[in-house]
């Protein structure tokens, strides 16, 4: 059943946040540092929703959250953070310790999850407690999703459930004879027939399903099918992806109109990311790489007019752990046909740059779901690499966009 939406002046005062993929790097860092605001053990930096014109927005308190999630690895969240911060040192060891009991009590919210066509390198991953779920089928999946998604908002007494997608990034699936309405893909999950739907989409569907929205921060396919967006219309909710715009591609849709602005013809961009942490180890496997390639391609020749000559490589370091290092080549020429050259390096903390978006994420979806904004929420492509529903991926002309729902959302 949807929750009844809340009035949107009110702040709720308890809203679940359901990682999917719930241990991983991102997940972890997000939780560390929704734990350090509620205790006030950290400051703001880095997130949107702390500056105007967001902050002048009714956005729930981080004080209002309680996580949840599903996984697929064994292990606790403990284990997770304590790699991030030994292995990594993405994380403060002092900081780690005064969040100890609140993860310990947050670990024992996380359910095992679903592997459907998930690929071999992402099964490979899987703990234990995943042989018990093999053998489902689609429909049963997702019942049971929604079963441990309806015990965690009653358990916890909570207002309103947001799930949020950062599990491993799933090969790359194309839609197959895929209904466009609702009514008849639920027929086709009834019948098998869409039994190569991958666990992001499944756990999409159980979610708007529940009228809970539903994030997708991965480049798995999730919610982008017209019947998936039909049920959310259907059900009153509201949902946002696709894959985080964090590193490389931001710099890509912040640099990319300069060029086009200035008439400067791009005519090849390479670049070349090594990292070495679960992600990077998932994204090894050429076939969810695939995936992750097509999302950090996809944008320069919308934003440029024409196609140069592209070139993206993700190879996995394992010595780098959480640290990515993206260097890009950029190759062009202006006013007589001197060709120049832009090169830049990033070196970004992977879970440190993802982490405060999501949190920025799950506010302003909490927001457009309290005011009743159905579907896909539009507003919120210059977070994504891949923005659901917006042609534009210039990143000014993409936080007008926000800014504008920002100043209608604050009446
Ligand atoms: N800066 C960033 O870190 C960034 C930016 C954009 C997008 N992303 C995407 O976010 C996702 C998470 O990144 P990460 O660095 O945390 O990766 P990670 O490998 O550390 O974490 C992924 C977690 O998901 C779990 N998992 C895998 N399949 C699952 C399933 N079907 N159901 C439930 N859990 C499952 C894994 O066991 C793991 O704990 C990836 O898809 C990544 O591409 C990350």
């Amino acid at each position: 059943m949807p929750i009844p939406p809340s009035t949107p002046s009110m702040s709720p005062s308890r809203i679940g946040l359901w990682f999917i993929g719930a241990r991983g790097g991102v997940a972890a860092t997000a939780t560390v540092g929704l734990v350090a605001l509620q205790k006030k053990l950290a400051g703001t930096t880095g997130l949107v929703t702390d500056l105007p014109p967001f902050s002048r927005l009714n956005l729930a308190d981080w004080a209002d959250f309680v996580i949840g999630g599903h996984e697929i690895r064994a292990g606790t969240l403990l284990d997770a953070v304590d790699r991030l911060r030994s292995d990594s040192r993405v994380l403060d060891a002092a900081l780690v310790d005064e969040c100890r009991a609140e993860l310990a009590a947050i670990d024992r919210n996380i359910r095992p999850g679903s592997l459907a066509n998930s690929g071999a390198t992402i099964a490979g991953l899987a703990g234990d407690s995943m042989r018990g779920v093999a053998a489902e089928r689609p429909t049963e999946t997702i019942g049971r999703l929604q079963r441990d998604l309806r015990a965690f908002r009653e358990e916890a007494g909570l207002n309103r459930v947001i799930v949020v997608n950062v599990a491993s990034t799933e090969p790359a699936h194309e839609y197959r004879e895929l209904p466009h309405g609702w009514e008849t893909l639920r027929g086709y999950l009834e019948s098998d027939q869409a039994n190569w739907l991958p666990a992001s989409s499944l756990y999409a569907i159980a979610a708007l399903d529940l009228g809970m929205p539903y994030i997708n921060f991965t480049p798995s396919l999730g919610s982008n099918a017209t019947a998936i967006d039909e049920l959310a219309h259907l059900r009153g909710t509201c949902h946002a992806g696709r894959d985080g715009k964090t590193g490389e591609t931001l710099l890509k849709s912040v640099l990319a109109p300069m060029f086009a602005a200035r008439n400067l013809e791009v005519m090849s961009w390479v670049g070349h990311n090594i990292f070495g942490n679960l992600d990077g180890q998932v994204l090894d496997d050429p076939v969810n790489k695939a995936a992750k390639v097509k999302s950090k391609d996809a944008l320069l020749g919308k934003i440029l007019g024409y196609d140069p000559q592209t070139l993206v490589t993700i190879e996995y370091i394992r010595s780098l752990g959480d640290w990515k290092t993206a260097w890009d080549h950029i190759h062009f020429r202006g006013f007589l046909g001197t060709p120049m050259t832009l090169q830049f390096t990033w070196q970004g903390c992977d879970s440190l740059l993802a982490a405060p978006l999501v949190l920025d994420l799950v506010r302003l979806v909490e927001l457009s779901a309290r005011r009743g904004e159905r579907g896909l929420l539009v507003h919120l492509g210059s977070f994504f690499k891949q923005p659901l529903g917006m042609e534009e991926h210039d990143f000014s002309r993409q936080l007008l966009r926000l800014r504008a729902w920002a100043d209608e959302a604050a009446g």
